[in-house]
């Protein structure tokens, strides 16, 4: 059991051999928050709230007590209006318009394992054993509300999930105009903040500020998750390097609109709120209802950002992706997008399957374009059926001759859209999101359909399905290309303000609808390369493409920033042509490949038009690639430079779990003059085996290669350089 109550102190104890959570009752209502962070063994200051009598701070207990106060308790689920001042966790609101609740505590129940929840993406266990978990239950006296609030602490991992259940037991109804799924108060303010915020083409650019007073909001506004900034935040202390120190890392595991909150308050407290955005949100919940938030992953790494991003790869990768493919090798694929755009035909796809295969390749992906009358993006999204003029012998017997050439086969769909000039349009103009009598804004030419309405996804589930009954699939590819813009839905009549949340629980319902029908199918989603990169997505689909941006150079930043969340085997890197296409750079066939290949690699060029000693080098990628693509996908990962410290070098390594294989790679982004020499230190190395680097006569030592390092030059020269070495054990 991992999870404590101490009757007599009134406290909670969540502990593995990692970490430690707790907090308390304070003056038998309060759920007061006392300490998280590295394993303690017997926690024994809880309750211990200073009492201070602080000027403006509200007592709830008048007579008694002018030392307790909600303006500066330590709280687990803070709501607003009964005198704490800081961001609230929850709003609700009554029939006559009041928004105070008073949660007091009411009980508590421990249970092994952890419970699904209902309709949302989440974590999971596998066994009982695996995790315990708390549920606290508050109730308001006066409206009969209630919420529980869940603690799932993993046995074996230094990760807690929170997420809240808002029930309604009163006689009223009751409006929720905000329900966060997490809040965690620090004591202290000695932190700095880490995100990863980015745009279209630069997604997850890794930043870290010193934390200052004042509110600090990291959300999206925009439907759904966004490349703006991912439902990601962490403290850690000024001293916390890449492999050192304290990190607490929240991630929230939903792909709608979402808000990252975090506060400094007057007495340098710090208070991190995570949850749905309730900028575009309420939730009507009549008597007798219940609302299930998502949940929020915390993170706890005392080894850096690099022991918080080997926590949640291997958590993503073993509880919360599923399916045939989660630990499976991914396929080395060829995407016509690049190659091709809109403007291809059979034989040109049949021309690059046969390169493709040539090369050894795996699995053809035919973007899009297929259906409809696309062939520009104004038009067709919606018509999930042939493109005859395109491929007038049809997309089976495409997809067979593929086939016969011993690839996969997969396509892509952008299921969640409509465009105007569409049948499906034309049929239903009220089934975008829109607000009725307003007028509409397009994006890319197109609407979003309205999921929250349940004959729009049956619609589409039954398009989708006729296609994918009717091919040999082994892939499809998921996009979404749009923000939301006004926000509703003409089938909802009672609160327009739920439609972007039932939007989500419609998608997901498709989702888990689709993924479960066809479960050999690899699914990759995808919004203008990362745009929903996030962990509710990952528990669908296990590949994501993580940027539209393909030039390698900009990729060391994209991919560095990605993989401080994600499991590489959840990255799609490809090579593609230069000039490149987003930003114009050219850069060698080997360091495309050297980048592309520390993801889930993939070609999205013409291969046809390709030198002969291209031709070479690529094969001789896909074959070392092949070789070694479990280290990579599912190896340990370790970030060694950043491209975000200089524009001179990235470096990162792959080490396999039993140590005996690792391999390095080194990037030279600017090179310079008289350049001071290059030594690298491996880390996540065997210090007592010995190894055999490729290209360095003796094998050396796992403890040199980590203490004293391993020098690069001379052999680099030039900008836009690579270098990659394979490392074995030897004894
Ligand atoms: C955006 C994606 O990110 C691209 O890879 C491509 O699939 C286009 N959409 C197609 O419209």
């Amino acid at each position: 059991m991992t999870i404590f109550y101490d009757e007599q102190q009134k406290s909670f104890h969540l502990q593995n051999e990692h970490i430690s959570y707790v907090f308390c009752i304070e003056e038998d209502h309060y759920v007061a928050h006392s300490y998280w962070g590295k394993k303690i063994n017997r926690y024994v200051q809880t309750g211990d709230y200073p009492r201070i009598d602080r000027s403006f701070s509200p007592n709830p207990h008048p007579m008694t007590d002018r030392l307790f106060s909600l303006d500066t308790l330590l709280q687990e689920f803070p709501g607003g209006g009964t005198g704490d001042f800081r961001e609230s966790a929850f709003e609700l609101e009554y029939e006559d318009g009041t928004t105070v609740t008073q949660f007091k505590y009411k009980n508590y129940h421990i249970r092994s394992g952890k419970p699904v929840l209902n309709g949302l993406p989440a974590t999971y266990v596998k066994e009982d054993n695996e995790a315990d978990t708390l549920e606290i239950t508050l109730e308001d006296a006066h409206s009969k509300m209630e919420v529980k609030l869940s603690y799932t602490i993993f046995s074996d991992r230094p990760i807690i999930t929170r997420s809240v259940k808002f029930l309604n037991n009163g006689q009223q109804l009751v409006k929720i105009n905000k329900a966060l799924s997490s809040n965690v108060d620090f004591d202290d303010s000695n932190y700095e903040l880490i995100q990863l915020p980015g745009s279209w083409g630069r997604e997850r650019h890794l930043k870290r500020d010193p934390l200052t007073r004042g509110v600090h909001v990291l959300d999206s506004k925009r439907g759904t998750g966004s490349h703006v900034y991912q439902p990601f935040s962490a403290l850690v202390r000024p001293e916390t390097t890449e492999h050192t120190g304290e990190v607490f890392g929240f991630h929230f595991i939903y792909s709608g609109e979402f808000t990252a909150r975090i506060e400094v308050d007057p007495f340098d407290q710090t208070r991190v709120l995570m949850g749905i955005n309730p900028e575009h949100f309420s939730w009507n919940l009549n008597p007798g209802e219940e609302f299930q938030t998502p949940e929020v992953v915390l993170v706890y790494s005392e080894t850096g950002l690099n022991g918080m991003s080997q926590s949640l790869h291997k958590l993503y990768r073993e509880r919360l992706t599923r399916g045939v493919h989660q630990l499976e090798e991914r396929p080395v694929l060829v995407n016509n997008w690049e190659a091709t755009y809109f403007d291809f035909n059979e034989e040109k796809i049949l021309n690059l399957a046969d390169e493709a295969k040539e090369l050894g390749i795996e699995l053809v992906v035919l973007d899009d374009g297929w259906f409809g009358k696309r062939n520009d993006d104004f038009t067709s999204l919606g018509d999930w059926f042939l493109n005859e003029e395109k491929l007038p012998k049809g997309l089976g017997q495409l997809a067979d001759e593929v086939k016969a050439k011993g690839l996969k086969f997969g396509i892509w769909f952008e299921p969640e859209m409509i465009s105007e000039d569409s049948e499906l349009y034309r049929a239903h103009p009220d089934w975008c999101v829109h607000v009725q009598g307003r007028t509409k804004s397009l994006g890319r030419s197109q609407y979003v359909l309205d999921y929250s309405r349940k004959e729009v996804r049956e619609n589409i589930v039954e398009q989708l399905t006729k296609v994918m009954d009717e091919l040999p699939l082994d892939y499809v590819k998921w996009d979404y290309n749009r923000n939301m813009t006004e926000i509703g839905s003409a089938a909802l009549n009672v609160n327009q303000k739920e439609t972007a949340h039932r939007f989500m629980l419609g998608l997901y319902e498709v989702l888990e609808t689709l993924t479960t029908r066809y479960p050999k199918i690899l699914f990759e989603s995808c919004s203008g390369g990362g745009g929903r990169y996030d962990p509710g997505m990952l528990y669908y689909m296990p590949q994501t493409w993580t940027s539209d941006n393909t030039d390698a150079i900009s990729r060391l930043k994209i991919q560095y920033g990605t993989s401080l969340l994600f499991p590489i085997s959840s990255m799609g890197a490809h090579v593609s042509d230069i000039p490149n296409h987003q930003v114009n750079r050219n850069t060698s066939m080997k360091l495309r490949g050297d980048v592309a290949m520390s993801g889930n690699l993939g070609y999205e060029l013409d291969l046809t038009t390709l030198s002969d000693s291209e031709k070479a080098e690529v094969k001789k990628q896909i074959q070392f690639y092949k070789e070694h693509r479990r280290l990579i996908q599912y190896g340990d990962f370790y970030r060694l430079l950043s491209p975000f410290d200089s524009n001179e070098e990235t470096s990162w390594m792959f080490v396999s779990e039993d140590k005996q294989e690792a391999l390095f790679f080194y990037y030279q982004i600017l090179s310079e003059a008289h350049a001071p020499s290059k030594r690298v230190k491996l880390v996540g190395l065997d210090p007592n085996k010995v190894y055999q680097v490729e290209g360095f006569d003796q094998p050396i030592g796992g403890d040199e290669l980590m203490n004293s390092g391993l020098y690069l030059n001379p052999e680099l020269v030039g900008d836009f350089e690579s270098r990659r070495l394979l490392l074995k054990a030897v004894r």
